[in-house]
């Protein structure tokens, strides 16, 4: 078989004078009222996503290399149970791990198409371009997109895989995790595939450590946040001004990610038209991380009409994968 290497296609469905104006709506909701909180999704722009990338190697933070051994053993059962055509990655980043799964599926001979869907352009294309290198003959085309808006742009794709690895399903709040979960089953045809990763509840100090590691990146990261508001709405936020409070909420089986302000302060945001008046210990959520059972993905999965296949776990029981078929 002739094999070319193709350039990848990039389809921007999030426009950038778009995105100005939601990333307005979500400070002026999340920021202009208490509790004051900030969609996680802001927090990937270049910077962020390179931050992003030196979390998953740091020693505390298991959940990628715990995904990267299942997958390494179970990719080529995941290739053959789906047999499918295109591979559609939410939430790619550098699409790592996943070439896992392209090795298998290409290997299988199947796979058309690659299409990796992310919110953070710069990361897209870098990760994009070095697929299209990687492996000839597969088409790459790339969404620069929010999985939490842009699922019906997947519906044309016959015969798919769908991953969403990471854990990034935990990003979401319960609402909003039953809402992606139902427009993902209706952008799925009978037969097309999921493949869930998700991270485990376990004891609440290795949970700590992962998200308050003694490098002090996951704190950076998560001050990224400020920064970008800094960056795109002049905003003037002082990120040396703010305590990282990292807690493990056992109620709600999730990581909350919090910034405090250590003294009273006024934030100026002209690009939101905004002044926020800051009392000392006041907070501002950036990021929850929730942690399943496996149960439970099976459970909310049913809920939605998809089918669990088979799931599989790592040695030490931390992080999980579904594959999951829609019926
Ligand atoms: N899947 C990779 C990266 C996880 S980091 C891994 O397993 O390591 C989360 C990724 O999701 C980031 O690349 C971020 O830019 C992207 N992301 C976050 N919210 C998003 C949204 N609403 N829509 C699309 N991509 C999003
Ligand atoms: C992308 N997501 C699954 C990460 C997580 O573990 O919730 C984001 C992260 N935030 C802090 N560290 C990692």
């Amino acid at each position: 078989m002739v094999s070319e290497v193709r350039t990848p296609r990039l389809a921007v469905l999030l426009e950038p004078d778009w995105a100005a104006e939601a990333l307005v709506a979500d400070v002026r909701r999340g920021l202009g009222t208490t509790p004051r909180s900030l969609p996680p999704k802001w927090l990937y722009d270049e910077r962020g996503s390179l931050l992003f990338d030196r979390i998953t190697r740091l020693p505390e933070y298991y959940p990628t290399e715990a995904e990267r051994s299942i997958l390494a053993a179970r990719a080529d059962s995941i290739a053959a149970a789906s047999g499918a055509s295109t591979l559609v990655e939410l939430g790619s980043g550098t699409s790592d791990k996943t070439r896992l799964l392209l090795d298998a599926l290409s290997g299988g001979g199947r796979l058309e198409r690659f299409v990796p869907v992310d919110v953070s352009e710069e990361i897209l294309r870098a990760a994009a371009d070095q697929i299209a290198a990687r492996y000839h003959g597969v088409a790459v085309d790339a969404v620069v997109g929010d999985f939490t808006l842009h699922l019906s742009h997947l519906a044309r794709y016959p015969n798919k895989l769908i991953a969403f690895l990471g854990g990034t399903l935990g990003n979401l709040y319960l609402e909003e995790r039953a809402a992606f979960l139902g427009a993902l089953a209706d952008a799925m045809s009978p037969g097309d595939h999921l493949l869930l990763g998700t991270d485990l509840v376990k004891e609440a100090d290795r949970l700590i450590a992962a998200y308050d590691d003694s490098a002090g990146v996951t704190e950076e990261f998560v001050k990224n946040a400020l920064l970008v508001l800094n960056d795109q709405l002049d905003a003037d936020f002082d990120p040396d001004a703010f305590g990282y409070v990292p807690f493990w909420d056992s109620r709600m089986r999730r990581m909350d990610l919090r910034l405090r302000a250590e003294v009273p302060q006024q934030v100026r945001i002209p690009g939101a038209d905004l002044q926020l008046e800051l009392a000392a210990g006041e907070e501002i959520r950036i990021e929850i991380s929730t942690k399943f059972t496996t149960d439970q993905i099976a459970a909310e999965l049913a809920a939605v009409d998809l089918e669990v296949v088979e799931q599989w776990t790592d040695v030490r029981d931390d992080f999980a994968l579904t594959l999951a078929r829609r019926g």
